[in-house]
């Protein structure tokens, strides 16, 4: 993954994505569980996407070798960051979980996830997939940890773009990554 990274969104960014900004900005700050504001900040996201006045068209570059992560703004408190993530055919996360919760909503294409639990045996532990979901143009998804072991994928066959809101300071981080995980799984 390559990753651009202005601090918060200003002169790049459109009237839309500022809007969007603030609209999250008014979410988090009410300071509802991990979950509740995961949910909420997707209601905010979903009328944005597809618009195709929200990103400009460098926040809309993949990269050949990776999939591309553009930080779109990171809240000077630390409280959220908002990303988009381009991905171009066959590109594709590892296997991972997040150091916080998080929002995503599909803005362009389509995005296949899969997800995992950890099953722990004694000293061994491993990986089994339990659910396979295909998220097209406008569905987004909320989840906090724990248990939110996935990996994710460009399921289509053209460029997809994915905005990831994040309840931590990516411009710190660099990534909402906790771990990832290298374990052997099961994949059905
Ligand atoms: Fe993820």
């Amino acid at each position: 993954m390559t990753t651009t990274a202005p601090r918060a969104a200003t002169a790049a960014c459109t009237r839309r994505l500022r809007d969007l900004v603030e609209e999250i900005r008014e979410t988090v700050e009410r300071g509802l569980p991990p979950e509740l504001t995961a949910y909420l900040v997707g209601e905010r996201l979903a009328p944005h996407l597809g618009a195709d006045d929200l990103l400009t068209a460098e926040q809309c570059e993949g990269d050949p070798d990776h999939y591309r992560q553009h930080l779109l703004h990171a809240e000077s408190d630390g409280s959220f960051s908002l990303v988009a993530l381009v991905w171009l055919p066959g590109q594709r996360t590892s296997i991972h979980d997040h150091l916080s919760w998080c929002t995503t909503g599909v803005h362009l294409g389509e995005e296949g996830e899969r997800r995992y639990r950890l099953i722990s045996d004694g000293n061994t532990a491993r990986l089994v997939a339990t659910e396979d979901v295909v998220n097209r143009q406008g569905t987004v998804c909320g989840f906090a940890p724990p248990g939110d072991i996935h990996r994710v994928r460009n399921s289509g066959t053209g460029t997809a773009i994915s905005l990831h809101v994040y309840g931590a300071d990516l411009a710190r981080l660099g990534s909402s990554i906790r771990r990832v995980y290298r374990l052997p799984a099961d994949e059905r």
